[in-house]
């Protein structure tokens, strides 16, 4: 069975725009996410509160958010730590994400930290943004594959879910960060996330698209009772700090694929298909995602 309504949970101003090697102008930023709402979708990842240096394309977080404020949409940003949370709070986000790994080299590399020492690092970040009324997602990333230690082991994945819920985050979403998972994958770790009392509800699957696999693995786990699926539009995306990262699913893909099940999302496709190729007209290259291609002249 699927569910009746799948809330999609846009990442392209933050994930996508985060790897582009041209930084896109603050304006563009807040025309994209204008659009995105405009074309229906209610949850738009606006940019991250990070260090600067380390995502040098989103170190404008600061004079993109007035320009955005105004929508009535969810705007959730990413922050690392209490300096990113103060960052953030103080122009007003309603709405954090952490973001941990699932294994120890990916935590190095894009946290500077130990898997422990990242948790350690965003429990009072955790507990500031819940005491202030602010939701908050935790992200979990190489759920499936690391570029430096290959498969990841099933239940190295659901101790950190376990330790994010238990720090009260919200949400989870389960990252496939190198686009390198399969659907029977995608089952067996729904499956042992269930076994450790991981409630489906509280679960997004955030799939990148490496090796075409995203919608398969997508409609996997909305077969298994996942209603909150990241995507990007216009599949832009990537980690600069991931080897071999490639664009997120694209969020025009798993509409078409939705509308055909009669699944409803509330995005206007072809208002977000004139958008992406709007975006990918900024960026100077033509949208990977198959349906910006088939349903405009790019
Ligand atoms: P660090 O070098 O260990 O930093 O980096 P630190 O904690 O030692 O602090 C050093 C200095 O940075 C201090 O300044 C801090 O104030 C400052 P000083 O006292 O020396 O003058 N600083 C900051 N400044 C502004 N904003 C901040 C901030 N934090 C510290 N938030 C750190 C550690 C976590 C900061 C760094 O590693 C970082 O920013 N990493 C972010 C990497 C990133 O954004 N990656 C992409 C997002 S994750 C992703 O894409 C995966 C996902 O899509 C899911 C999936 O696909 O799997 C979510
Ligand atoms: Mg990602």
């Amino acid at each position: 069975a699927l569910p009746a309504r799948v809330r999609i949970h846009e990442v392209g101003a933050r994930d996508g725009l985060q790897n582009e090697k041209a930084t896109v102008p603050t304006e563009i930023k807040a025309a994209f996410i204008r659009r995105l709402a405009e074309a229906g979708l209610t949850t738009i990842e606006a940019t991250s509160f990070v260090h600067p240096k380390w995502v040098p394309q989103l170190s404008d977080a600061e004079q993109l958010f007035p320009l955005i404020d105004d929508l009535s949409v969810d705007l959730p940003v990413l922050v690392p730590n209490e300096r990113g949370l103060d960052r953030a709070l103080l122009f007003g986000a309603r709405r954090v994400a952490v973001f941990a790994s699932a294994t120890e080299s990916f935590a190095k590399a894009n946290l500077n930290r130990t898997v422990d020492e990242a948790l350690a690092m965003f429990e009072p970040v955790v507990a500031r943004a819940k005491a202030e009324g602010v939701h908050v997602r935790g992200y979990l990333s190489m759920c499936f594959g690391d570029p430096w230690e290959g498969p990841v082991p099933v239940p190295q994945v659901a101790r950190v879910c376990r330790a994010l819920l238990d720090m009260g985050c919200d949400e989870l979403s389960l990252g496939d960060t190198i686009g390198v998972a399969t659907p029977g994958h995608v089952l067996a770790l729904l499956t042992a996330l269930t076994e450790a009392r991981v409630p489906t509800e509280v679960l997004g699957v955030h799939f990148h698209d490496t090796y075409g696999q995203a919608l398969a693995n997508t409609l996997a786990a909305l077969q298994y009772g996942v209603t909150t699926v990241d995507a990007s539009a216009g599949g832009l995306g990537g980690c600069p700090y991931a080897k071999s990262a490639t664009g997120n699913l694209a969020t025009e893909d798993l509409v078409w694929m939705l509308q055909g099940l009669g699944v409803d999302t509330g995005v206007d496709l072809g208002r977000l298909v004139a958008t992406s190729v709007w975006m990918a007209a900024h960026l100077g290259r033509p949208s990977p995602s198959r349906t910006v291609r088939a349903l405009s002249h790019q």
